[in-house]
């Protein structure tokens, strides 16, 4: 079967790197059945050819309006999707939109008309978040990372910042290439325009956000990118663990030696575009 990546090499890269991620995902058991999604913007490889494909399926509503999305096109998994089955098929496991001009809603062009995910709305929202910035990022990614999931089955780690906190002091790492922390987004019902809604919000300043008892959210330059905010993060979760496994609370590093990383390294305390 033809498909839009044939004759567009660099549009092939980026899906290439969707599906070399999502091979990454399922190895970590980040990805069980279904779990998680992918949304990535590429607007910037559709030619005049491209964007004369007519839609395969009715259009959609979003759920939201999002201004900024206006005449853009993402690559976004399809909802009920295995990602272990896109890393071999990329275009059968997810498909490309376009937004319409309404923004509020989208149509599918191409390979198939394979539905987008189910966390569509929380993609778009920091999707268009993104470009009314002018920000440079392109890919989201929901996933479902073992240790950080189960943190936020705890108390303690929901409260503001304490979790960040905790992470960061693990390994001088984390703080470097994490150095917004990670945001809690109370447990809301997936899929839903709320949880979208609270997820833009702590987007806004953090590198991650977590979803209560069910996953993270992460945005970057591309995918690779978003998958690295992700496991940094999970990597230090994992390290807390098992320093409890041991039967001790971990020291972490100090607050002092936390300010110092911040400070040597010129770490920013907001998104840079
Ligand atoms: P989808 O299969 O619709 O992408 O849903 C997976 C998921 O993780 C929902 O939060
Ligand atoms: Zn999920």
């Amino acid at each position: 079967m033809e498909s839009v990546l044939d004759k567009r090499p660099a549009l092939k890269a980026v899906i290439d790197q969707v599906a070399e991620v999502t091979g990454y995902l399922w190895q970590k058991g980040w990805a069980e059945r279904n779990g998680g999604n992918i949304t990535v913007n590429i607007t910037e490889y559709v030619d005049d050819e491209m964007a004369a494909l007519p839609a395969l399926a009715p259009a959609k509503q979003i759920g939201k309006v999002l201004p900024c999305l206006n005449g853009k096109y993402f690559y976004a998994k399809g909802t009920g999707k295995r990602m272990r089955d896109l890393a071999r098929r990329p275009m059968q496991n997810g498909a490309i939109i376009r937004i319409c001009p309404d923004c509020a809603s989208y149509e599918i062009i191409a390979d198939e008309p394979v539905m987008p995910t189910s966390e569509l709305p929380s993609h778009l929202a920091l999707q268009d978040y993104l470009l009314s910035t002018g920000s440079t990022y392109k890919a989201t990614l929901h996933t479902h990372p073992i240790e950080l999931v189960a943190m936020s089955h705890i108390k303690r780690f929901l409260r503001p910042d304490e979790m960040t906190r905790v992470l960061w002091s693990m390994i001088p790492e984390t703080l470097a290439f994490a150095p917004l922390g990670i945001g809690i987004v109370p447990y809301t019902l997936p899929g839903s325009v709320e949880l979208a809604d609270a997820t833009l919000e702590q987007i806004k300043y953090h590198d991650v956000v977590l979803w209560e008892k069910h996953g993270t959210v992460a945005v970057g330059t591309d995918i690779m990118d978003a998958f690295d905010q992700t496991d940094v993060l999970c990597k230090a979760a994992n390290i807390y663990m098992c320093a409890r496994a041991m039967g001790s609370e971990p020291e972490g590093m100090t607050d002092e030696a936390i300010r110092e990383v911040q400070e040597v390294f010129h770490l920013p305390t907001t998104r840079p575009c």
